[in-house]
């Protein structure tokens, strides 16, 4: 009797103990938390004793140092739970009850991974229906979410779209780079995501790589300093705080260095190929970004598909942990690539043994994770992997998500929905692409351009395409060249910024001949603008040999010039492309490179409301015998436009 009198105080306890968590939790923003019923509320037994570790743990006393909190909820767990921590699931290969079932550590949404009905509100449903999942586990662990939110939260629709970096990096401008970040992990929190997989640290060597745009520059110090501003607005000073995301420096490393032809995945070139540098180069030119990174609080890395010498990244244990934990001091844990380690070896068992004793601490899977955990559990029993590394790893994972506040705030509040694409960011993304264009040329006093010329001719499919100024990792994992999401596309800015009294008229094949002058001859405008450039492609499939202007856009150039007094081609592209022979064409150039949803930015610049300061972060080759920038170098004639190269009108 005693016995159950015990039983029964000590379930009331923990009823009591649930409701005022619950209590104290609202004061932060909940919101799918049900609260707790007590529907059959017991006759108190015995006066309620103190609470006790058992029924009160360290672990959810936010109060609780970090890192007592970790150990006490690792000594609590079981080795299913621990495995489960490593594991990191594509939301469309699991239900929530995966979740449950197998205490899964992490969720994402790949490149396109939306809700079917992409909204914001959609987006939190989605994610908390996953939350809640975790949150009914044993142990309370809740779920890190994690997307590459690169540009923008760009799976989102109607998120701010801020311009791809190959034209952040042009703006040289640390503290914008802050201020974008801060922005996307406001966007992100609205949906109850609190990880970011960004910024890409790639330092890069040869433009034919398909992962240029994500990358800020060729140079090792703009890399270093752009990343940093970013990595510092995306965590702001405390990671805890509702409105601070966890960055994702990646791909650790060399990401840029790779070698043309080396890629051993599908029909790709360059992208998850081969870097053949020795050590010094390694840290020299790869490495300081990341340096900078940890001593700014990154608290997790993504691994690279590509190799060193021949060994994939997810394999090197010697950069993985050696350099980048120890002597680095990296706290945070290691996240592969999508199935990065599957490419370790043709056994998946090989390559989880491989990769987690490497320094691999969660497994992107991404779609099954009970094979997965089979292996990693095998490999446990079998000795093949140490119950050391295994916890070490789940310290780390464990520790970010307490750091993150994940246990205090796992869902986001409904009223932050607001935040997605706001005024106020996309007067942001705005300033973003001012000052991200590039004047390359500028013959005749072509810019800026009169508010008032009284007809200007727009031709190319792309001056009017919000998804082909967004490029890849907007909506789909490629991109898509249609009106994808809202904002304001290059013709619309024209068209908002001329004069009452002037005529814009557009034609994407630049076919002007039906308008005609007071004469009824065909009329020529003072200015033409032709918008040209390279269709959307994400990673490997943006390799590409010939960086040539397609010959459609060529010809659309040739097409327009005659018809106008004044040209300016305006590039959109990922990269620098070859435009040596087609610049005598035009009287100015600019490179727009992939400036996101906030075309006003364009028209803002050149109608000549802000001037031209960009300044490029990428040197512009004459020809493909100058790519890779090896090449360049060795050249002796020297760019087409030097790095830090911009004129200012
Ligand atoms: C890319 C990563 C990305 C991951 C998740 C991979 O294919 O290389 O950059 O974070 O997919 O979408
Ligand atoms: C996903 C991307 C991922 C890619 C890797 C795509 O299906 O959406 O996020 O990077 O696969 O191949």
């Amino acid at each position: 009797m005693k016995k159950i009198t015990h039983f029964l105080s000590l379930i009331l306890m923990l009823m009591i103990l649930s409701a005022c968590a619950s209590k104290t939790s609202t004061a932060t923003p909940l919101t799918n938390t049900p609260e707790p019923t007590l529907t059959h509320t017991p006759e108190p037994v015995a006066p309620t004793p103190e609470p006790t570790l058992e029924t009160h743990p360290i672990y959810l006393d936010p109060e609780a140092p970090v890192e007592a909190r970790v150990e006490d909820l690792l000594a609590r767990m079981t080795l299913e739970e621990k495995l489960g921590q490593m594991t990191l699931i594509e939301k469309n290969s699991v239900q929530p009850k995966g979740v449950t079932e197998y205490f899964l550590g992490g969720i994402l949404s790949g490149g396109g991974g939306s809700p079917e009905s992409n909204n914001v509100s959609h987006w939190v449903e989605m994610v908390n229906s996953f939350q809640q999942a975790a949150l009914e586990t044993r142990l309370k662990i809740p779920i890190i979410y994690g997307v590459d939110a690169v540009h923008g939260h760009g799976n989102l629709k109607g998120a701010t779209i801020f311009p791809h970096n190959v034209g952040l990096g042009a703006t040289h401008d640390a503290d914008l780079l802050t201020r974008i970040g801060q922005a996307t992990a406001e966007e992100m929190a609205a949906t109850g995501i609190w990880w970011n997989y960004a910024p890409v640290l790639a330092v890069v060597q040869d433009i034919r790589w398909g992962r240029t745009y994500e990358a800020y520059s060729e140079n090792t110090e703009v890399v270093t300093t752009l990343g940093t501003a970013y990595l510092q607005g995306l965590q702001g000073t405390s990671l805890a705080e509702p409105f601070t995301v966890l960055a994702t420096p990646k791909h650790f490393i060399g990401d840029g260095g790779t070698t043309w032809g080396t890629s051993t995945t599908n029909n790709y070139q360059i992208d998850q190929g081969d870097m053949q540098v020795d050590e010094t180069t390694l840290r020299t030119l790869f490495l300081p970004p990341y340096q900078a990174a940890v001593d700014a609080g990154a608290m997790s890395l993504m691994a690279s598909y590509s190799s060193w010498n021949g060994t994939k990244m997810h394999a090197q244990g010697p950069l993985l942990t050696d350099l980048f934990k120890g002597e680095l001091g990296f706290q945070g844990f290691v996240v592969s690539d999508w199935a990065g380690i599957d490419q370790i070896d043709a056994d998946f068992y090989t390559s989880v043994v491989i990769s987690i004793n490497a320094g691999v601490d969660m497994n992107m899977v991404p779609y099954d994770h009970v094979m997965f955990i089979n292996a990693l559990t095998k490999a446990v029993e079998q000795g093949d992997i140490s119950l050391a590394r295994i916890d070490d790893a789940v310290r780390r994972i464990l520790r970010t998500k307490f750091m993150l506040g994940l246990f205090e705030r796992p869902f986001p509040d409904p009223a932050w929905e607001s935040l997605v694409g706001s005024a106020d960011h996309r007067v942001l993304g705005q300033e973003a692409v001012r000052k991200s264009l590039v004047l390359l040329q500028n013959e005749n006093a072509a810019l800026p351009i009169a508010k008032d010329t009284p007809l200007i001719f727009i031709a190319g499919e792309y001056a009017d395409n919000i998804g082909a100024q967004c490029g890849g990792w907007t909506i789909e994992w490629q991109g898509v060249a249609a009106n994808i999401t809202p904002g304001t596309t290059i013709l619309e800015a024209f068209e908002a910024t001329v004069s009452a009294g002037t005529t814009v008229q557009y034609n994407r094949f630049g076919r002007f001949e039906n308008v005609l002058d007071e004469n009824n001859q065909p009329a020529i405008a003072e200015v033409g603008i032709v918008v040209v450039g390279e269709a959307p492609y994400a990673e490997g499939q943006g390799d590409r040999a010939d960086l040539a202007l397609s010959e459609k856009d060529i010809a659309l150039i040739t097409q327009v010039r005659p018809q106008v007094n004044k040209l300016v081609v305006i590039l959109l592209s990922g990269r620098p492309l070859i435009i040596t022979e087609q610049l005598p064409l035009a009287d100015a150039w600019v490179a727009a490179w992939l400036p996101g949803t906030e075309g006003q930015g364009i028209a803002d610049v050149l109608f000549g409301d802000y001037p031209f300061t960009g300044k490029l972060a990428f040197s512009w080759p004459r020809s493909m015998e100058q790519v890779p920038l090896s090449a360049l170098q060795a050249s002796a004639e020297g760019a087409l436009f030097p790095f830090g190269f911009g004129l200012e009108e």
